[in-house]
């Protein structure tokens, strides 16, 4: 048995557990689960983007077969609304909808049919006859609206030394301004849930990342306590942060099922996955960098100016990296926001850290050409073991490593220093490098275990309210029970993403393996050491569990644990590091590209599954090269709306684009960040990799790419 033990915990690259259920579409996800008596919503969205409704004519829809209500802000419940001054926005976060008559974005939600099948409910709902009153000039150009830029309440903005002083100390300047687009996250699941309203509370199937958060949500918003609020999302189809708070299809499915007393299902269309599901906001991004001949940097700036809605602000810390990353006395980081007639933006993949990391990473390999210094070298002399902006030290921190040793798998010595001097044929071949990091949160958990005895077996149960958003929750949760009960892995059932199972902090920013395991590896020996002191045995001692039970004469055993941070946590700054390479071939006469290879070498502590953890970082560096050249959401000046708003435009990266993708894993522990030495990945494959793919563009060409994404006309 013990070999078996060896081969599948923690560590192991074993398949997911939950695989089998996925591939044979027993996996439910939200809108699959077969509720009894439930109609279908279809959301009606704004066609102006600032204004009023001045009248809605339901009446048509209304006497379609099968509709059964069209909710407007005529018949809405009054519901919990906003501040008048623009709120920051959470993950947990009230969501009113249909409160007023009043438009702020184009897309916005203005009414919803509910009908007995979703056809009918998607047909009524062109129906409806909606009069505006447009009001002239609404916030829709980012250039046009800069004098309205603000501080925002929550501010991020922070300072170190002198950065006029560090500036005139330098003796060569980077001074120039990044820009990256409106992004859309689309998960391949849809936003969807069921909701079914019943004696004062609500059920609802949802797809959510958080599930505690959305529980919060719901009942702020209906002002109902908690407990009445179940929420489930056993399954989420991918998320990428869009679906770690509640959007407002969420409530409108909610208040219908209030209303007309029948579970409502809402599924979103992939086109209200631009308007109505929150999107990265565009940044523009101001870097000075002043640094000495040696390489030595003497100051940073990073200035983001971003947009956010009328009336709700979030903001991507774009700087968050700057403050960090580098050892430079002088620094600076700003942040404003500029309300515009716009979606709320929210989290996508390594909010900030993805599009801050872009600019500071190209202005370093910027001064490192003004410098004739190899980019490597140049960071390696900047390195730094203290968080300068927190004034301690990192938990673990192997970026040099990672620089070295991702040099060394790529083949880095073969690069020539200046650009259009690797060609073949038409193709300009160029090699680029960054740096990553990226904050590695850690946060309470709690988990129940429930042992069974089975002939002379012992069968473990984890239950949280976590939840697998396609990242592998469900098998390294599996995996570290194993490790922790020496059973198994097959012996071990994982139920996850219900708001009755001990509460978890979601899956989000990075944290939720660190989190799950802990909190799983606490269940684990929880009841161990309850089963060790009923016979009174010390703790230190190994016993099979299955002895454990047989001596106490229990078929059954249920323990709960919970983990948190240490103190050593906090007295340190915790992130997981990395380095990108790749190799970009430029046509010299089309600009078409070819990413031939990427490496990317990553420390980030204990590695759980190489398996799926090569999933998350590949999927990290697919989205990166996405960002660096090809995604942008596009809005119609005039009207608001984005004219990109379906697959056909709005591009991503397909295997043709992508060729070798190499990633490598340093063996570290990190026993500062957490008990079993795990750091966060889910966030860190992104990070940088657009700046690692503009450098090699750089090299080929000559070309410094500052607005993304690269696409080839640019670089005609
Ligand atoms: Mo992530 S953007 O915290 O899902």
């Amino acid at each position: 048995m013990s070999s078996i033990v060896e081969k599948t915990a923690v560590g192991q690259a074993i398949d997911r557990v939950e695989g089998h259920l996925k591939v044979t579409g027993k996996a439910k996800y939200a809108s699959e689960f077969p509720v009894p008596n439930k109609v279908y919503a279809q959301g009606i969205n704004s066609t102006i983007a600032k204004g009023e409704i001045v009248s809605i004519d339901t009446s048509e829809a209304e006497k379609q077969e099968g509709v059964l209500k069209v909710i407007t802000h005529q018949n809405a419940e009054k519901l919990k609304t906003f501040e008048e001054e623009p709120a920051a926005i959470s993950t947990d976060s009230i969501a009113p909808v249909l409160q007023d008559h009043k438009v702020h974005y184009y897309g916005q939600y203005i009414g919803v049919v509910i009908a007995e099948t979703f056809e009918q409910a998607q047909y009524a709902a062109r129906l409806v006859k909606v009069e505006y009153r447009k009001e002239a000039s609404p916030a829709i150009i980012f250039e046009k609206n800069k004098d309205k830029a603000y501080r925002p309440k929550e501010s991020s903005d922070y300072s170190r030394g002198d950065l006029e002083k560090g500036l005139s100390e330098a003796d060569e300047i980077i001074d120039a301004v990044y820009n990256t687009p409106i992004e859309h996250h689309h998960p391949m699941e849809l936003h969807a849930l069921i909701a079914s309203w019943e004696n004062g509370g609500v059920t609802a199937y949802a797809s959510q990342q958080m599930v505690e958060d959305a529980t919060i949500a719901i009942s702020e918003t209906f002002q109902i306590p908690q407990e009445k609020v179940r929420v489930i999302a056993a399954f989420v189809g991918g998320g990428f942060g869009s679906k770690l708070k509640v959007e407002r299809q969420v409530i409108l499915a909610t208040m219908a099922s209030k209303m007309i007393g029948r579970p409502v299902q809402m599924t979103v269309t992939r086109h209200q996955m631009f308007t109505n599901t929150g999107m990265r906001q565009r940044n523009e991004q101001h870097m000075r960098i002043g640094a000495k001949k040696d390489g030595t940097l003497t100051a940073l700036a990073h200035e983001t100016l971003s947009h956010t809605s009328i009336n709700e602000e979030f903001q991507e810390s774009c700087g968050m990296v700057s403050k960090m990353l580098y050892k430079v006395p002088n620094n600076l980081v700003t942040h404003r926001l500029m309300p515009m007639n716009l979606q709320t933006p929210f989290a996508m993949r390594a909010p900030g850290e993805a599009t801050g990391s872009f600019a500071l990473e190209c202005a370093m390999d910027e001064m490192a050409w003004k410098l004739k210094m190899d980019p490597i070298d140049f960071r390696i002399k900047n390195d730094t073991q203290t968080d300068l902006s927190e004034d301690q030290p990192f938990s673990s921190r192997l970026l040099v490593e990672c620089l070295r040793i991702g040099a060394e798998k790529f083949g880095w010595e073969k690069r020539n220093m200046k650009p259009r001097t690797n060609k073949e044929g038409n193709w300009l071949k160029g090699y680029g490098v960054s740096a990553a990091s990226r904050n590695s949160p850690y946060k309470e958990t709690h988990s129940k275990v429930i042992l069974k005895q089975h002939k002379d077996l012992v069968e473990a149960t984890i239950k949280m309210d976590a939840t697998d958003i396609g990242t592998g929750s469900y098998t390294i949760i599996a995996q570290t029970a194993a490790e922790y009960l020496k059973i198994p892995v097959e012996q071990v059932s994982v139920e996850l993403g219900d708001s009755d199972f001990p509460v978890t902090p979601g899956s989000g920013g990075s944290w939720g393996a660190a989190s799950y395991c802990n909190g799983a590896r606490a269940a684990c020996e929880k009841a161990l050491q309850e089963l060790k002191k009923k016979l009174n045995i010390p703790e230190a001692e190994e016993v099979p569990v299955a002895e454990l039970l047989q001596k106490n004469n229990l078929m059954e055993y249920e323990a709960e644990g919970s983990a948190k941070p240490s103190e050593e946590f906090e007295k340190h700054s915790v992130y997981s590091f990395g380095a990108n390479f790749c190799e970009v071939w430029v046509d010299k006469d089309t600009g078409m590209w070819r990413i031939n290879r990427m490496v990317n070498v990553g420390s980030a502590g204990r590695i759980l599954n190489p398996k799926t953890a090569y999933g998350q970082i590949i999927g990290g560096l697919t989205m990166g090269a996405g960002m660096a050249l090809a995604e942008q959401t596009r809005v119609e000046p005039n009207f608001g709306n984005f004219i990109t708003r379906s697959f056909a435009d709005y591009h991503v990266p397909v295997n043709l684009d992508l060729a070798q993708i190499d990633v490598i894993f340093l063996p570290e522990e990190d026993k500062i960040a957490n008990k079993m030495g795990i750091k966060g990945i889910g966030e860190l494959g992104i990070t940088s990799v657009a700046a690692s793919i503009g450098n090699a563009i750089f090299n080929a060409t000559g070309k410094r790419m500052r607005d993304l994404p690269i696409t080839p006309e640019k670089l005609i």
